[in-house]
């Protein structure tokens, strides 16, 4: 089954509720800049691909809007839809990274009526779907390759079709593996708090009937001291220029673990993700979510009431502890900011 995490439809932009996967299966429409921002920031879409294709249709979506206003209007209400989508959410570089691609088609457009501005847009967003599903089979195909026949991956939150506009990254990687014909299983961590894990890798793996166990993130470490652990593949949300990588809060601990056991520890990272602006992962905008995450789930609230509450949603893995990133135009081994700064200027 082919899950279309995000999909244009009469006139809309359609998103796949993530916040309630895998109980119901269903899509909201969205059809403006401040409504898109409003999924991204409550998680019906998440991922740092998915959030970058989300923003640009974002983007288009409030060009199609004011295309019948003035053109200061319009390039008002532009300014007022950027930055509506900016405030979504802190830390994956994709959101940013899909604005400014959007930001420069609009600005090459100078001059132009807003209904052939809007068009163009519009164009410009359903190229970023499909561009990054090539992507993902380009790392996918470069990532298979560093996956021994029968291994057993151990993954963080959810990379998958889910995270992106198809394939995924890090369970793009595992799918590649078993296209090609290799025997994969997946331990997926649960990936508290928002159990991306536990929810929506595990829904993944199990649609395509991928081996896949669950485990909850305190178990990392010893399925890993039982050498129940060949490599771990995660996502990330923003890599800096040395190759400090920004996840999913709990890829710190599993990339200490995994060096501990002398376990690989791969990044499936499209060059999108990576923020060659910044010189450490030090300077990645960490987001932290609201108390009631971590107090409980949903209505079912646990915590003892009053309790001071800390939520981060991300942490920064040293580039020291990652073995390599898999990207679409190949693998960075022990990555560095030479090795970085290669990459683009090959
Ligand atoms: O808070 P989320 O669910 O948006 O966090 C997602 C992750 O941390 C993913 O691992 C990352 O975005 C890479 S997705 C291909």
């Amino acid at each position: 089954m082919q899950v279309e995490t995000l999909r244009w439809a009469n006139g809309t932009l359609e998103m796949i509720d993530q916040r309630i996967l895998p109980a119901i299966f269903k899509y909201i429409a969205y059809d403006s800049a401040s409504s898109v921002a409003e999924g991204i920031r409550s998680m019906v879409v998440r991922g740092a691909p998915a959030i970058g294709v989300a923003a640009a249709y974002g983007v288009a979506l409030e060009a199609l809007r004011l295309q019948g206003a003035s053109q200061a209007d319009f390039a008002n209400g532009m300014e007022s839809g950027f930055a509506v989508l900016a405030q979504s959410r802190p830390t994956a570089v994709n959101l940013f990274w899909g604005m400014e691609r959007m930001r420069r088609v609009w600005a090459g457009m100078a001059g132009q009526d807003n209904y052939a501005v809007a068009q163009r847009l519009l164009t410009e967003a359903h190229e970023i779907l499909m561009e990054d599903v090539r992507i993902n089979r380009a790392m996918g195909a470069h990532g298979a390759e560093l996956l021994p026949d029968g291994a057993r991956v151990l993954t963080h939150c959810n990379a998958g079709a889910l995270a992106t506009a198809g394939h995924g990254t890090a369970l793009g990687v595992i799918r590649s593996a078993v296209e090609a014909g290799k025997r994969i299983s997946v331990i997926a961590d649960e990936t508290r708090p928002f159990l991306q894990g536990a929810r929506l890798t595990a829904w993944e793996m199990v649609q395509e009937n991928i081996p896949v166990t669950l485990i909850t993130d305190n178990m990392s470490g010893h399925m890993m001291s039982q050498s129940e652990v060949d490599a771990v593949v995660v996502g990330t949300d923003r890599v800096a220029g040395n190759g400090d990588v920004a996840n999913k809060i709990g890829t710190y601990m599993v990339a200490v673990l995994a060096q501990r056991h002398g376990i690989p520890f791969y990044v499936a990272c499209p060059l999108s993700t990576i923020d060659r602006s910044i010189t450490s992962g030090a300077h990645i905008p960490i987001e932290e979510r609201a108390a009631d995450e971590v107090t409980g789930f949903r209505e079912c609230q646990w915590a003892a009431q009053g309790v001071k509450v800390r939520n981060p949603a991300f942490d920064v893995t040293p580039a020291e502890l990652v073995t390599a990133l898999i990207t679409e135009k190949g693998v960075v081994h022990h990555p560095n900011s030479e090795r970085i700064l290669k990459l683009f200027s090959d």
